[in-house]
């Protein structure tokens, strides 16, 4: 029990700005602070913080309170534990009634095991520094890599002595129950009798919450035996969850927010020797392929993630699309990498803290070019591999969410892989499409009805008739029931003599990507067919092997048509029979499909415009936009005459 008056006490200390401020980083707009919110995940700030009022507010998710709420929401900690975590903070001294270690042991089971693992840190600290073997072993381990005292200390590194069941023992007889020693995986049990410690022989590594508590620990073999394994960590558990837990964290998040930068490195070697070379925004993924929470929880202090990478080539190629992931975050990537066999670690304790800085600084490249000469390198002269890889850089650039930030990688792209800027733009345009498709589908009423995306008023830009919240996929798949249909007859074109529908089907639609994987699928065989001098039937297609093509071909050779009936009757056509004029059937399948996706650019560039700040930029969007304008009415002019005819 907190007595009355000193909760009262902790309460008029606790300072709004202070308490949250330890935990998302805030900017002053007007007379608050405000931030991303820690509860739910944003890109923009809604998070409100007003010092005056002593409260916090999302307006995104509703969460809200005084200091204690906010410890409490963050820390999921209960009432009393928020305020000790408080009084804590302004070093406000609770006058409880000291409590033996079995009343320490409280129900809560989240505490408990809080509670045994941070005893466990000091037990193993003190078997390091306190004992023979600790100092014989443990300690002198460490010094003899080079670490300093002070960062032993402050990492609260230790030593788990080489004995079968040495802190299991020791925690019993003070107390903590098995039940907790088993569940934070410090002790094992085997067939329901012999009990022994997880980590014997190992030096320690206790891995703190971003509030500073311990919840798990690796440990790491003083052995070089092959077959032991070199790391053993605890095991997942109530407290501890490994993707969403930065080795180092605790220690780095100040020097993050004030360097606004977070360097990550693999192990936890090279948190201690970064820190030790003065760079303390350093963290660790400690091993595992680095997870979405892991960079939501780096992106609440800083959007800028510098990546430390120790130069195993074939290491790299495989975390380089782990990495696309930071670019979604809307996270700015850069990358520096270690040669020679070196890793941050060794570097710095080979050529000291300066030279370590200066190598950063000389070596730091943006992750997408870097990604790039990788690739490049990869590729060598080889069109195919080439053609894959801009694939895969132009993929990466797809993923930033700020489109002026990825134009300027588009243009540095160009140069680096002397390609056109035009055709990268393309290509990205198209993945965003796919994006935007997939974002949005199943479709709602139409997005536009909902959050009206008028452009600025002197734009003077329509609004689309269409909704664009929908797919593309009746378009295409009224081109492919066409195909299916009438591909093998017989047309007679304005101007040429007859010619069959199916190449000319293809070669009008060279340039439009199809969305729908089956519909994809069908044009490519067409293609190829027909490039191979056959025409395809629509029975190659219904026998076909893969399952997914046959039963596509077949669903669309039984039904009349596809395109909504809606949009007939909103042009006043009345489809009677489709074969009474074939041609123009088939010109309005592939002048609709046409149509769909120019609309798609005319929405990217709207939306591009909008986020758009530079007037330059914006005029020149604006110049592209009525060019595009000027392709699609000259569409649905066609698209009209031919269809009345
Ligand atoms: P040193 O070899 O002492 O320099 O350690 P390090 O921290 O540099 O480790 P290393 O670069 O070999 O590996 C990076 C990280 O991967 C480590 O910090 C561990 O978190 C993890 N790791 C390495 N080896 C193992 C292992 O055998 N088992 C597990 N579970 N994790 C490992
Ligand atoms: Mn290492």
């Amino acid at each position: 029990m907190i007595p009355q008056e000193t909760v009262d006490k902790i309460i008029e200390a606790a300072q709004i700005d202070e308490v949250v401020g330890d935990f998302v980083s805030l900017k002053r707009r007007g007379t608050s602070l405000i931030g991303l919110c820690p509860f739910h995940n944003e890109k923009s700030p809604s998070f409100n913080v007003s010092v005056n009022k002593g409260i916090f507010k999302c307006f995104g998710c509703g969460k809200g309170g005084d200091s204690v709420r906010f410890i409490m929401e963050h820390e999921k900690a209960a009432y009393p534990d928020a305020l000790r975590y408080l009084a804590n903070k302004y070093q406000i001294e609770i006058a409880e009634i000291e409590s033996s270690p079995e009343a320490q042991i409280v129900n809560d089971r989240r505490e408990s095991l809080f509670i045994v693992s941070a005893w466990a840190a000091k037990f193993f600290q003190q078997q390091m520094l306190q004992t023979e073997e600790g100092k014989a072993i443990g300690l002198s381990y460490f010094l003899e890599r080079g670490f300093r005292e002070d960062v032993i200390k402050k990492f609260e590194l230790g030593y788990s002595p080489d004995v079968w069941d040495a802190l299991t023992q020791k925690a019993l007889s003070e107390g903590y129950k098995m039940e907790f020693l088993e569940e934070t995986g410090l002790s094992i049990r085997k067939d329901n009798e012999k009990v022994y410690d997880r980590f014997r022989g190992r030096v320690m590594f206790p891995i703190h919450s971003f509030t500073g508590r311990v919840i798990g620990f690796g440990g790491r073999t003083l052995k070089t035996e092959k077959s032991v394994p070199k790391y053993v960590n605890s095991p997942e558990s109530e407290i501890y969850h490994k993707s969403n837990i930065l080795y180092g964290l605790f220690f780095a998040k100040k020097a993050i927010r004030e360097e606004d930068n977070c360097y990550l490195v693999e192990g936890y070697a090279d948190v201690l020797s970064v820190n030790q070379a003065g760079v303390e925004n350093v963290v660790a993924s400690s091993g595992t392929s680095l997870t979405v929470e892991q960079i939501r929880l780096i992106g609440r202090f800083t959007k800028n993630i510098t990546i430390l990478y120790d130069g195993d080539p074939a290491g790299i190629k495989a975390s380089l699309r782990g990495l696309d992931m930071i670019l979604e975050e809307g996270l700015n990537v850069k990358v520096v990498l270690f040669a020679d066999g070196h890793d941050p670690d060794s570097y710095v304790q080979k050529f000291g803290s300066a030279a370590f800085k200066t190598f950063i600084e000389k070596n730091k490249q943006d992750f997408i070019l870097f990604k790039t000469s990788i690739l490049l390198r990869d590729a060598g002269n080889d069109p195919i591999k080439k053609a894959g890889m801009i694939r895969e850089v132009v993929e990466s650039i797809a993923k930033i969410p700020d489109s002026i930030k990825a134009s300027v990688f588009i243009r540095e792209c160009s140069s680096l892989l002397q390609i056109e800027e035009r055709s990268l733009i393309s290509e990205l345009n198209k993945m965003r499409m796919v994006k935007a498709k997939k974002e949005s589908y199943p479709s709602q009423p139409s997005a536009r009805d909902q959050h009206p995306d008028e452009p600025p008023a002197d734009l003077h830009m329509e609004p689309e008739t269409s909704s664009l919240a929908e797919t593309d996929e009746n378009q295409e798949k009224e081109i492919i029931r066409l195909l299916l249909n009438y591909g093998h007859e017989l047309v007679h074109w304005d101007g040429i003599t007859d010619t069959y529908i199916a190449p000319y089907v293809i070669s009008n639609l060279a340039d439009v990507v199809f969305e729908n994987t089956e519909c994809r699928l069908i044009i490519d065989e067409y293609k190829e067919k027909l490039e191979a001098g056959e025409l395809p039937s629509d029975q190659d297609f219904i026998k076909h092997s893969n399952r997914q093509i046959a039963d596509m071909t077949i669903s669309l050779v039984s039904s009349p048509y596809i395109l909504s009936e809606n949009w007939y009757a909103k042009r006043k056509i009345f489809v009677k029979d489709e074969t009474e004029n074939l041609r123009a059937t088939i010109l309005g399948g592939i002048f609709h499909l046409k149509k769909r996706k120019v609309e798609h650019i005319l929405k990217n560039i709207r939306d591009e415009i909008q986020q758009e700040t530079d007037e330059d930029n914006q005029a020149i969007l604006m110049r592209r936009y009525l060019q595009v304008k000027e392709v699609e009415k000259g569409i649905s002019q066609f698209l009209g005459s031919v269809i009345i005819k």
